[in-house]
């Protein structure tokens, strides 16, 4: 490889130089990288001058206007803090109590897990900076076990788990005749794995489907888990925004406390408090007990420190004073329901719209999946025309981020969805 690039430098003189030629090729061998789904869509929304166009791509939240949003409990938090933040690094005492409060989220205030101090808790760089941490954890401690991904996922699961070099498999979970979970397949897949493989689990609101497993399938699956001894890894990116109650999103991890597996799970703030850009995360991983659970925490701290050393102190600020202030945590449920709500109306109503303009397809896909997205059924043609002949931009999954829906446009989307689709009895 090293020879290779050697050899493919070109060695360019210049005029001023008169003893050694300057080597400019150091860089001739790459080759641009694919570009991201998400971004194309957006450029291409960018570039459309349509008055009418609209962007369902981003898996960002916009008000009823359209609209990026703060949310008032980080407004509040933001003033709290003023003047509190010193440019070192944040104190031990902020980490710990973010790290804390965040995996109480998701374990439970009063699970054995936060009694018995049996995990290991980091700040993150958001959910993906979690994802990513832990692939790396991974690689230096079970490098050669692989990880399942469901089929289809995030599509950023597969870049990170590659880029770790992690092996990278998928098991079955989409089934495209009922536009529902393919439990069937899903459970085969967990049956037939390698025993003690890494499994990738989206504990609610699912991307790019928005289809979850019942708490009834979610029993079924831990305790396959438990007969094959697998690893359960949840990617945590939206609890609270299945459901609108963070206590409900985390049932599915509830459950595997229950059975007493060892777990490892990807906390985001990006959405549910609308942090995007402030990177607020959490990686933890349990262990069989507290003395455990501070050898892995030392590792993890030790790949962090030598990937970027510490994260940014602003945002988690933030986070832990909305966590720690009972009023401004009830501030933040509150707001964090009214996002949901907003979510699951614009489902019905879309469906409401189709229904009314006598569409000969089945969408009662769209109010039975839940969270930020609607796996549509729509085909690429579709989802082109809908590009080119009425500015709707979308992945080219037919992934509808129902944050881009509001009252005033839905009407206009529902049409536009129904003439792309109604000449097509195969189309979704
Ligand atoms: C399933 C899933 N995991 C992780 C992430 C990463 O989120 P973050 O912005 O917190 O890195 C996303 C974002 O879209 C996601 O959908």
């Amino acid at each position: 490889m090293w020879r290779s690039l050697v050899l493919t430098r070109r060695c360019i003189s210049t005029s001023t130089s008169t003893s050694k030629p300057l080597s400019l090729g150091w860089f001739d061998h790459v080759k641009p990288a694919p570009k991201d789904p998400i971004i194309g869509v957006t450029e291409a929304f960018l570039a459309d001058p349509s008055p009418n166009k609209i962007n369902l791509g981003v898996g960002a939240y916009r008000d009823d206007e359209g609209k990026p949003v703060v949310l008032q409990c980080v407004r509040d938090a933001e003033s709290k803090i003023t003047g509190s933040e010193f440019l070192e690094s944040i104190s031990a005492g902020v980490s710990s109590r973010f790290v804390e409060e965040s995996v109480e989220l998701i374990y439970g205030k009063n699970s054995d897990v936060m009694k018995e101090r049996r995990f290991a808790g980091l700040q993150a760089l958001s959910g993906t900076g979690a994802c990513r941490l832990f692939a790396e954890f991974q690689r230096h401690f079970h490098h050669d076990v692989p990880i399942f991904l469901p089929d289809p996922t995030w599509s950023n699961h597969h870049n990170i788990w590659r880029d770790a070099q992690v092996p990278v498999r998928t098991y079955r979970y989409y089934h495209h005749d009922s536009k529902g979970l393919n439990f069937g397949a899903f459970m085969d897949d967990i049956k037939n794995a390698p025993e003690g493989s890494f499994f990738l689990l989206h504990p609610c609101a699912h991307n790019p489907t928005g289809i979850d497993p019942t708490d009834e399938q979610w029993r079924e699956i831990s305790n396959q888990f438990m007969v094959n001894h697998h690893f359960p890894f949840f990617d945590m990116a939206y609890q609270g925004f299945a459901s609108g109650d963070l206590e409900k999103d985390a049932k599915a991890i509830r459950i595997f406390l229950e059975d007493g597996h060892i777990i490892g799970c990807a906390q985001s703030f990006a959405k549910n408090m609308g942090l995007y850009g402030h990177r607020v995360g959490c990686l933890s991983v349990l262990a069989k007990d507290q003395k455990q659970a501070m050898i892995v925490r030392s590792q993890l701290q030790r790949l962090a420190r030598a990937m970027y050393s510490s994260p940014p102190i602003h945002g988690v600020l933030l986070v832990s004073t909305i966590l720690s202030d009972p009023l401004l945590k009830a501030e933040w449920i509150e707001e964090l329901k009214v996002m949901a709500d907003r979510i699951r109306s614009m489902r019905a109503s879309l469906f409401d719209h189709l229904e009314k303009l006598n569409s000969p397809h089945n969408w009662d896909h769209i109010v039975k999946q839940v969270g930020m997205f609607c796996y549509s059924g729509l085909n690429y043609e579709q989802i082109d025309q809908l590009a080119r002949d009425f500015h709707i931009y979308m992945t080219r999954d037919g992934r509808i981020s129902m944050a881009g829906v509001t009252t005033r446009n839905v009407s206009y989307l529902a049409e536009a969805m129904h003439q792309v689709s109604s000449y097509d009895p195969q189309c979704q």
